[in-house]
């Protein structure tokens, strides 16, 4: 496969190797820093991604953007992407076989980024990349170390968009994301933010004092 961003984007875009490719409006390659020391990794594209041909551009992406400004990043300084790179029919995960046929392109983006830290966003992307039996629910904010590389999973922001009751958790692993950063990371600063606490259930998703 290709051996620079701009080539393994072009393939990406003229990829027909399932099934979702047929009903794309566009591929949804990846988008932010291409030099970025932390990658984001969600499941696949909804509606607005499709459209607009970047990842978490819906109401799941302004909560992903909230939660990276809870610690002081945002989208610039960070990669974010898709196990794949289509939208499965009416939002559904997608099969085993359609993350398999693009896996391929997210190994290729990893080692083109060699990023320090992958966050997992969801269980179908930890599932894929940390463990097969990952339980989203009980391990969500916990590390592990994969070829160097320091790998967690939080709730996919859809999930705390339903269930607004595991805000608190996330607030948690989002500070322990923040550590980690600090720990890990040589040219990602951290903007200081205000003091901070979790939002209420239903209530916004930060609040600065
Ligand atoms: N959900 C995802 O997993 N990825 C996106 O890009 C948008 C929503």
């Amino acid at each position: 496969m290709a051996d620079s961003w701009e080539m393994l984007e072009h393939a990406c875009r003229q990829c027909h190797s399932c099934s979702l490719s047929a009903r794309r409006t566009n591929t949804v390659f990846g988008d932010g820093s291409r030099t970025a020391e932390i990658m984001f990794i969600g499941e696949a594209p909804g509606a607005n991604e499709d459209r607009q041909g970047l990842p978490f551009v819906g109401k799941a992406g302004q909560l992903l953007d909230d939660m990276l400004e809870i610690i002081g990043l945002d989208r610039g300084m960070v990669y974010i992407t898709n196990i794949c790179k289509c939208r499965p029919p009416d939002n559904r995960d997608p099969l085993g076989v359609e993350q398999e046929t693009c896996l391929p392109f997210l190994r290729k983006q990893t080692a083109l980024l060699r990023p320090k830290i992958i966050v997992c966003l969801g269980r179908i992307a930890a599932m894929q990349l940390i463990d097969p039996d990952l339980k989203i629910t009980r391990e969500h904010g916990q590390w592990t170390e994969k070829a160097g590389v320091a790998m967690t999973a939080l709730y996919h922001p859809a999930a705390l968009l339903r269930d607004p009751g595991k805000r608190v958790d996330t607030f948690l692993d989002l500070k322990s994301l923040q550590r980690e950063i600090l720990a890990r990371c040589e040219r990602t600063p951290l903007r200081r933010v205000g003091r901070q606490q979790p939002a209420p259930a239903g209530g916004p998703s930060q609040e600065q004092a």
